[in-house]
């Protein structure tokens, strides 16, 4: 078995069990990262297994569970398509799943007899979220241009009086790494609480090369230490940090430093998969971007673009063109851009709260990109700036209200086709044989109240490669 926890015993029942004489074995549990033993528990706490198994794991009593088995990213009529079983089961050995199906079917098989057991109780289960947009690392909140914002102030006046973008590196580069590591682990805690079991992070309120690569090294020392799946991003171009903006070609000597200082240091060290820029008004333009994401790749880093988000400016064609994983945010596309979306590879990922904490009207035309055949995803964006959400419960809400989708197609574009755009389709996003144990198990009847109850998070349990490394204390529905 991969060893990717360390293992201890459950504080609250290590005291019992010794009088008792239980083995050791009957409370251990893994499925907490090392030095982080206080937030879960073991079954004589909650009721269930949240132990490390030897062997397998069988779960019952999924009154729905959508698998949304089936192959290649969803489209069109396919994002509705959740391959819903009733009275579900799984069957996991070594944080993978080895058998889906019905109670009846999966509970029959040789290996679920010695399995160790949880029983969901009726809930709803899904697959883990895949959050495929966040700015995980930052030092604090930017809670004072908030506002600013009520008061009609728009994102981009605030980012020309200092605020924004430029204002998170200030406070970033103050920071120690400790303190943002501590951040970082508060906001990983609660992203498993609302149901996610992986997440990209990028870089980017750094800007110097110190900074960006304290952010990425961190990414790595998180994705060690606790227990969702981090996947690394690069965001160099972010913005054009103050030292060079407005001085004479300030921007092209950032974009070199980029080349020559920067991206060397993250292919060698392996430390993101991605490269990211933010191809807007007041940002870099498209043909910047595409030298940025140009050099990314030549050390392996594969693109994704925050495009048409302020202004329609290229850069989904940019994306298209590159063959970029995903282009996100896209308020602002024109039909031309959605009929190519519809035609290409490149993931469509829609940022609705970002429109809702800036208090816009115009979110992306999530339905014409649905119609024309894009690959639809969701995200949170989870930012200081635009977007200080955690909860994909939240986004499916703003996604069905505001974007016109429904709970079916919001769930697959958080799951299967958000794994397509972090090219994790083949280990994560659905409940098929072979791929991760990835669950999240919510405290509803119907799925579709995962968004109808907005505002209010019923994640019950979340399980990360067959790990319990979520929950709650509630017994019954
Ligand atoms: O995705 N638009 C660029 N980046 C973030 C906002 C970052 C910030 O304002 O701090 C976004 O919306
Ligand atoms: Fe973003």
């Amino acid at each position: 078995m991969k060893r990717l926890y360390r293992k201890y015993s459950c504080r609250r029942t290590r005291g019992r069990r010794r009088k008792r004489n239980i083995k050791a074995r009957s409370c251990k549990d893994e499925s907490k990262p090392a030095g982080k033993a206080e937030s879960l528990s073991c079954r004589s706490c909650f009721g269930h297994n949240t132990e490390a198994l030897a062997d397998s794991l069988l779960i019952t009593g999924a009154s729905q569970l959508l698998t949304l088995r089936g192959d290649g990213p969803r489209r069109g009529n396919s994002l509705s398509n959740l391959s819903l079983i009733k009275d579900g089961a799984l069957l996991v050995r070594d944080g993978l799943i080895s058998a889906v199906g019905t109670r009846a079917e999966v509970e029959k098989l040789a290996e679920a007899r010695g399995a160790e057991k949880i029983d969901l109780g009726g809930r709803v289960a899904l697959p883990g979220f895949v959050d495929s947009h966040t700015h995980l690392v930052h030092a604090s909140s930017r809670a004072e241009e908030y506002e600013l914002k009520i008061a009609g102030a728009s994102y981009e006046e605030i980012a020309r009086k200092g605020g924004g973008i430029v204002n998170s590196v200030k406070k970033l580069r103050a920071a120690t790494g400790e303190a943002l590591k501590q951040r970082a682990l508060a906001a990983l805690k609660r992203f498993a609480a609302h149901g996610t079991t992986t997440l990209e992070a990028k870089s980017g309120y750094g800007l110097d090369v110190a900074s960006e690569l304290k952010i990425l090294r961190l990414h790595k020392e998180l994705a060690a230490e606790q227990p969702l799946e981090i996947v690394s991003t690069f965001l160099g171009a972010h913005m054009v940090p103050a030292e060079f903006r407005g001085k004479a070609g300030g921007a092209e000597r950032y974009i070199q430093m980029i080349e020559q200082k920067m991206l060397p240091h993250i292919g060698e060290g392996r430390l993101a998969e991605f490269c990211d820029v933010f191809c807007d008004r007041g940002a870099f333009t498209v043909e910047q971007s595409k030298r940025v994401l140009q050099a990314g790749r030549q050390w392996g880093l594969e693109p994704r673009v925050h495009a048409e988000q302020l202004s329609r400016t290229g850069a989904a064609r940019l994306a298209i063109l590159l063959r970029a994983a995903s282009c996100d945010h896209l308020e602002k596309v024109n039909k031309s851009d959605i009929v190519a979306l519809g035609k290409s590879e490149t993931v469509a990922t829609l940022l609705p709260g970002c429109d809702f904490h800036l208090g816009l009207k115009e979110y992306a035309p999530a339905r014409a990109l649905i119609e024309a055949g894009a690959i639809v995803s969701l995200a949170t964006d989870y930012n200081p700036g635009t977007s200080p959400t955690l909860s994909m419960p939240m986004i499916l809400s703003l996604a069905c209200t505001q974007l016109r989708m429904t709970p079916a197609e919001a769930i697959v574009a958080t799951t299967i086709n958000a794994a397509h755009a972090l090219r994790r389709e083949k280990s994560i996003g659905s409940l098929k044989v072979g791929k991760q144990a990835d669950l999240a198990v919510f405290e509803v009847a119907d799925y579709r109240e995962i968004p109808y109850y907005f505002g209010v998070n019923h994640c019950w349990m979340a399980v990360k490669r067959g790990r319990v490394i979520h929950a709650t204390k509630q017994a019954t529905i």
